[in-house]
């Protein structure tokens, strides 16, 4: 297949990096890539064949289609097919910055044990006012 593309070969490994403006100029029926989990797809030849129809498959024609893949709730026999079509990746620039939502986890989980510590330290403190004060209406009475 000769294919001129923007896409970076690497040097240490057979895999190919595609620009997602690269993936957008294939958007039509003769030839229909998608972006699965940032792994790019050459779908063209799977199109007639689609269980769930051409036209749900064109929609996303030269996108990222992973949320419409999962929403699906694909069978695993659908993600095993996956593999006879990958011809790629997605530029890591070009990628959604999941790690940003992976932050976005961890800070929360630091936080919650934070506010756990902070919740023990609170309890502690006040247990010990009360005691104090308990101790102090036992000394006057
Ligand atoms: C290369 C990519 C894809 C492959 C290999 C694939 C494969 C399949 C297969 C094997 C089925 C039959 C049911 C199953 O086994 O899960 C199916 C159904 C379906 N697919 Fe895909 N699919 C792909 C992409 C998409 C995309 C991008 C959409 C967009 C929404 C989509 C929407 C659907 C729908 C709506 C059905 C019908 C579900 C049903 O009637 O129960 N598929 N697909």
């Amino acid at each position: 297949m000769d294919v001129t593309h923007t896409a970076e070969e690497t040097a240490d490994s057979d895999v190919t990096y595609y620009t997602l403006e690269e993936v957008k100029t294939h958007n039509t029926i003769t030839d229909a890539w998608l972006i699965i989990h940032d792994k790019v797809y050459n779908v063209t030849s799977f199109l007639q064949e689609h269980p769930g129809g051409v036209e749900i498959v064109m929609m996303e024609a030269g996108a990222d289609a992973t949320e419409s893949f999962e929403s699906v709730g694909h069978s695993p026999d659908a993600r095993g097919m996956l593999i006879q079509f990958y011809i790629g990746e997605l530029q890591m620039d070009d990628r959604k910055k999941d790690s940003a939502k992976e932050k976005l986890i961890s800070t929360s989980d630091g936080s919650s044990s934070w506010i756990t510590w902070l919740m023990h330290a609170i309890v502690a403190v006040v247990v010990g006012i009360m005691h104090r004060c308990y101790t102090k209406e036992r000394k006057s009475s």
